[in-house]
């Protein structure tokens, strides 16, 4: 009888451990882990295009005269490519109304073909383009001055309202205020009053939009929202070395870590 009943007890526990998954929680829901892309050093700047569910970032390389790659993940056979062409290209945004691709590198902002897989240069920029974000436009900060600019048909000018202000990443709601980080935080410019509030002091890596306009950014220990109604940011998750992020349209969340590029897909088949 006794030896019967231990035997239940260790068939359960296999069981158990057979169902136990590699994963995270966000929102209080189980996501399991998925690997896409391995072998990457520091994958930053991550923007989807959603009409052909492309992952655009870039990665550090370890060849002489150029540090950093752009390249590009398909995030449904994943299938990654490079984007020839374009030496030192850091950073991606996508006007996901008319599918268009903007990139940029040392010197430029690059348009990019996904059929052609060509990069075609808009305009020349005498600075470093550090990260891109567009609404109704497109934005980019540069390195090592971190300002910010608005560029239009092969014109860039400064943007007026962050003229007294170092920022070295952007992002923009729906109604147009701006957030922006630096090296001190995270802060918010309300475009009706002109003022600028702090949102956080934490150290952000990365910054950009879900398909519905939301922000997210990254910090080197997790991944946040930013709440643009009550002007407070909520923490998604706790990650270890953390360079960038990126919400899929099902809501999966992409990141960049030491591991790779990894998707965490909401899950109730998975004990954590
Ligand atoms: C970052 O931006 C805030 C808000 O504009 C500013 O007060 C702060 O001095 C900036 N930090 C640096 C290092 O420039
Ligand atoms: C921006 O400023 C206006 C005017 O002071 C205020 O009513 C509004 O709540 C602020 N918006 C945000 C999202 O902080």
């Amino acid at each position: 009888m006794m030896l019967v009943y231990f035997a239940v007890i260790a068939l359960a526990t296999v069981h158990a451990v057979e169902e136990k998954c590699d994963g995270v929680t966000i929102n209080g829901l189980m996501h399991t882990k998925e690997v896409l892309k391995t072998n990457l050093d520091s994958p930053y700047q991550f923007s989807i295009d959603y009409t052909t569910n492309t992952l655009f970032f870039s990665y550090s390389t370890h060849i002489k005269d150029q540090r950093f790659q752009l390249a590009y993940l398909n995030l449904e056979s994943k299938e990654f490519n490079i984007v020839s062409g374009i030496k030192d290209g850091f950073a991606s945004a996508v006007d996901q109304d008319n599918g268009k691709v903007y990139l940029g590198a040392k010197g430029g902002v690059y348009s990019f073909n996904l059929k052609t897989k060509e990069a075609n240069l808009l305009g020349s920029t005498s600075q470093n383009i550090w990260q891109m974000f567009y609404k109704d436009g497109l934005y980019y900060s540069t390195y090592p001055k971190e300002e910010v600019y608005f560029f239009k048909d092969g014109v860039y000018n400064r943007v007026e309202e962050l003229k007294d202000t170092r920022a070295m990443l952007i992002a923009l709601d729906d109604n147009k205020n701006i957030y922006f980080s630096n090296s001190s935080g995270l802060y918010k410019y309300n475009k009706s009053n002109k003022e600028i509030l702090t949102l956080g002091v934490d150290v952000v890596n990365g910054m950009n939009s879900d398909a519905n306009g939301k922000l997210y950014f990254t910090s080197p220990n997790g991944i946040f929202r930013i709440n643009d109604k009550l002007n407070t940011i909520e923490r998604l998750v706790t990650l270890e070395n953390v360079y960038g992020a990126a919400i899929e349209k099902d809501g999966s969340v992409l990141c960049g870590t030491d591991e790779g590029i990894i998707r965490f897909k909401k899950s109730d088949k998975c004990n954590l």
